[in-house]
């Protein structure tokens, strides 16, 4: 079968890439309308990190997998096309701030419509409001001159920085789709590319709008955990308690379970905070606002937690961060991944710099210019520096603040470190990451998140 997925992002090139591995007689060409993008998925230097993911492009582009901007003829060829572009939060219009900006779903759509020459099946694979199969299939059954189209719907779970483990042994992959005959049979062409590596149990279909719920509702609950022990973390430092000790012992009851309990600056990623917001906007939309605000708090709490660090910061250093250099380490969202969207991050060194800091940031993948992009800082800006390395960044600097927990951070030499900065040296750990007893023997004024 020829498969052509339009977006070659993150979500995109990584899940066209294991399905291309995986399913040697299927060919897979990856589009996109960036030409800079696909260059780079065709060079030596991919356009999105994942661990993994450099080999398997490697061992399958040119054979059974391709990157093109030529998305006409790649849709007229293909028998199933997955829809794998961006929705963000609408900045515009009705439901500016909360619904999602469905224009780049609904232009691929009207694409397929406009050059396919023969039978579709259409898989959404962006995350999307529930029911926006319904206007994909309007557009498509509109324009469809005798042609047939089947809509699925197959959301992504994998994560960043995992994405590959993710893809290679999903917990479940779920795929939605009409319950007729023609979709039935749709249903079952999507499975089988599945079935090649996953275990068949592990592969859950639904009607079309279950599955685009489930994927909204995975990512509110995920995103409430965190939420949850976030705000316990600040109780935590009021009463002394530690919230690492308290998300142990709670994990431990197998009710609750030990996964996505780490308390943290705050949750970012492309996903989470879009998908509530978007939720948030369906329950009003479809009157019900008290669903609507139950889910908004989870927002309102992260929101909070990452605010709530920056002034932390500003407190213990005196209630003054002005003109002291702060060393930044770690940018992206969460590490192994050069994604900074929603980062903490950002807001974190935005209220910064609204102090007046003058930040050094370090972060081992992310680039300069999405660093000054993020920050809207240009590079003649007095007030941020880009260093590349943590010695660097921490040369001199009053305080640390650990903003991504990347491995190699936990291999620095604090002593060294110490040694080359200004005292009181101040060390602030977004993460818990590191040991805060060690640091403090070292002599750092060190905290943690939760750790009273
Ligand atoms: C995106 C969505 O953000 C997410 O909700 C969904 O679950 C999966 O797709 P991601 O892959 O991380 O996630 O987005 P991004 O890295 O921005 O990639 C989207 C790509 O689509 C971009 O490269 C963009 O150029 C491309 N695109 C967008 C098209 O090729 N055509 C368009 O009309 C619009
Ligand atoms: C998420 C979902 O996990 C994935 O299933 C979905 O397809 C896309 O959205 P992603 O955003 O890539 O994936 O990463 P994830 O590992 O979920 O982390 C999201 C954010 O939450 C990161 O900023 C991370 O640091 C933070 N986080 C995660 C915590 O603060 N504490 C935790 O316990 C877990």
């Amino acid at each position: 079968m020829k498969i052509c997925c339009i977006g070659a992002g993150y979500v995109g090139g990584p899940t066209m890439a294991m399905i291309a591995h995986k399913c040697k007689d299927h060919t897979v060409t990856v589009v996109d309308i960036n030409q800079a993008r696909i260059d780079a998925w065709n060079s030596s230097e991919l356009p999105v990190f994942e661990p993994g993911l450099d080999e398997i492009v490697r061992a399958n582009r040119g054979k059974n997998l391709f990157f093109s901007t030529d998305v006409d003829t790649a849709i007229r060829e293909a028998e199933m096309i997955f829809l794998s572009v961006n929705t963000p939060t609408k900045t515009y219009g009705v439901g500016a701030g909360r619904a999602a900006d469905l224009r780049y779903i609904e232009k691929c759509a009207r694409k397929i419509a406009e050059v396919a020459d023969d039978d579709k099946i259409v898989v959404e694979k962006s995350t999307l409001p529930v029911r926006t199969a319904e206007s994909v299939k309007r557009i498509l059954e509109s324009n469809s001159n005798g042609r047939k189209f089947q809509i699925l719907s197959n959301p992504e779970f994998l994560a960043e920085g995992t994405a590959m483990e993710d893809l290679e042994a999903p917990d479940r992959v779920l795929i939605g789709g009409d319950q007729t005959p023609d979709g039935l049979v749709a249903i079952k062409k999507l499975v089988d590319v599945y079935a090649t590596w996953v275990r068949p149990e592990n592969i859950l279909t639904t009607n079309l709008w279950s599955s685009e719920l489930s994927k909204l509702t995975a990512n509110a609950f995920l995103a409430q955990r965190i939420s949850s022990i976030n705000a316990i973390s600040a109780l935590c430092e009021e009463t002394g308690a530690n919230v690492d000790e308290v998300a142990h012992a709670i994990g431990t009851d197998s009710r609750i379970g030990p996964k996505f309990l780490k308390a943290s600056v705050g949750f970012g990623g492309s996903c989470f905070q879009k998908d509530i917001l978007n939720l948030v906007y369906l329950c009003e939309h479809f009157g019900l606002p008290d669903v609507a605000a139950y889910w908004n708090g989870v927002i309102e709490m992260n929101d909070y937690q990452k605010h709530r660090f920056g002034r932390r910061v500003i407190s213990s250093m005196f209630n003054t961060v002005s003109d002291k250099k702060i060393a930044v380490l770690g940018f992206a969202f969460k590490k192994d991944t050069n994604d900074t969207r929603e980062s903490a991050a950002i807001y974190v060194c935005g209220d910064l710099l609204e102090e007046q800091a003058q930040l050094a940031i370090y972060d081992p993948k992310v680039t300069e210019k999405q660093i000054r992009y993020d920050l809207a800082v240009a590079e003649d800006n007095p007030c941020v520096s880009i260093c590349s390395d943590a010695y660097e960044a921490t040369k001199d600097a009053h305080a640390i603040l650990i903003l991504t927990e990347w491995d190699e951070f936990k291999a620095l030499d604090f002593k060294q470190i110490y040694d080359s900065m200004q005292l009181p040296a101040f060390l602030f750990d977004g993460r818990n990451l590191l040991d805060l007893n060690a640091l403090r023997e070292i002599g750092f004024e060190a905290s943690g998140i939760g750790r009273g």
